[in-house]
């Protein structure tokens, strides 16, 4: 056989395969197709290739090589046809797109935990006739010790104990941190208002400490005042049990202990109980924050005059009463933004 014919003969095979694999509409007609032409004992590219000896010597090397293109071309075709029809077998398989059926659901968030807390605090003092205030995180030095009666010379102002920002105030030049304590706030709103007052802040405080399951280098507070006539260590501690029982539940005790806050004279540690069913009901104690009557050289210091008016005041820590209530023992949890801890509350 000629070069030239062997060549047109291997042409329009290969173009008559590549044909009927695409056209193979499923499995037992691409098999059929295959046996036709890739058939390993009477395929019709095995008899082309029975012709290859008839080729004269000096042509065979060429005939050869068209022929292995041919061949190769013929089994890529196979196997697109085969991926063709196993890629449409699966795509039926899938449901079909129900456009009427409703759509995933979007994971709503919620309020911190510490949030939760703040707004429920605002809620039952509120109830009790406390209004919120509030003051700014970076005071001077008036606000945070001095009306306070806490003097230059206390351990309290040094610079180790406190955040000291590293510019002064703008206006005055004086020293400015961040504050330590909400107490702040209870001078802010008394130089400006006449008593009597009745007032709750709640905000974030900072400290150098570190951090370990009870403290944090800020945390938040909640600070009550309230200034009138005849107020009495007694009606301290009625709002404070009010205020346990109403956050707490029902079981909860009020205790003090004797202490000493340069603003409040006596002043006392606020402890609160409750009965701690994990341990068979047993009393438990837990330190909440300070209180006490309100110095008279406080009430000097915003103007007020302590012969006239008397008042109590009380500091706690937010995410203790929080844990507490909770049962979170690290309070470092509340920072540390994992929402498998906080998609609990
Ligand atoms: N400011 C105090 C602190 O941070 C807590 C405190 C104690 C606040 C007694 C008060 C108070 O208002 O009367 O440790």
């Amino acid at each position: 056989m000629a070069l030239a014919e062997f060549l047109a003969e291997l042409e329009s095979l290969e173009a008559a395969a590549r044909q009927s694999l695409a056209a193979a509409a499923d499995a037992s007609a691409l098999e059929a197709a295959r046996v036709e032409f890739l058939g390993a004992k009477s395929g019709r590219l095995k008899s082309v290739q029975k012709q290859l000896g008839t080729i004269p010597g000096p042509d065979k090397p060429a005939a050869g090589k068209r022929f292995n293109e041919a061949k190769l071309a013929i089994e890529a075709a196979l196997t697109m046809a085969q991926e063709r029809l196993e890629r449409s077998a699966t795509q039926a398989a899938a449901a079909p797109f129900d456009p009427t059926l409703p759509g995933p659901r979007p994971r709503l968030g919620h309020l911190h935990p510490l949030t939760q807390t703040i707004e429920e605090l605002k809620d039952i003092m509120g109830r009790l006739g406390f209004t919120v205030a509030t003051g700014p995180e970076i005071e001077d030095e008036r606000h945070n010790f001095e009306a306070l009666n806490i003097p230059a010379s206390h351990p309290a102002r040094d610079p180790l104990e406190n955040f000291y920002l590293s510019v002064a105030g703008v206006a005055t030049g004086e020293p400015l941190l961040l504050r330590s304590q909400t107490s702040t706030v209870q001078i802010r709103v008394m130089e400006s208002t006449p008593p009597p007052v009745r007032i709750i802040s709640l905000g974030r405080v900072y400290r150098p400490d570190t951090a370990d399951a009870t403290h944090y280098p800020m945390f938040h507070q909640i600070e009550g005042l309230l200034i009138d006539r005849k107020v009495t260590m007694a009606d301290l501690k009625s709002v404070l049990r009010l205020f346990a029982s109403s956050f707490l539940g029902g079981d909860v005790h009020i205790r003090f202990r004797p202490s000493f806050f340069p603003f409040t004279e006596p002043s006392v540690e606020v402890d609160m109980s409750w009965h701690d069913t994990h341990a068979g009901g047993a009393i438990r104690w837990i330190e909440m924050g300070g209180a006490g009557m309100v110095d008279p050289h406080v009430l000097r210091a915003v103007g007020y005059d302590p012969e006239e008016v008397t008042g109590f005041a009380f500091g706690l820590g937010v995410e203790r009463v929080c844990a507490r209530r909770h049962g979170v023992s690290d309070i470092r949890e509340f920072y540390r933004n994992d929402v498998r801890f906080l998609h609990q509350f």
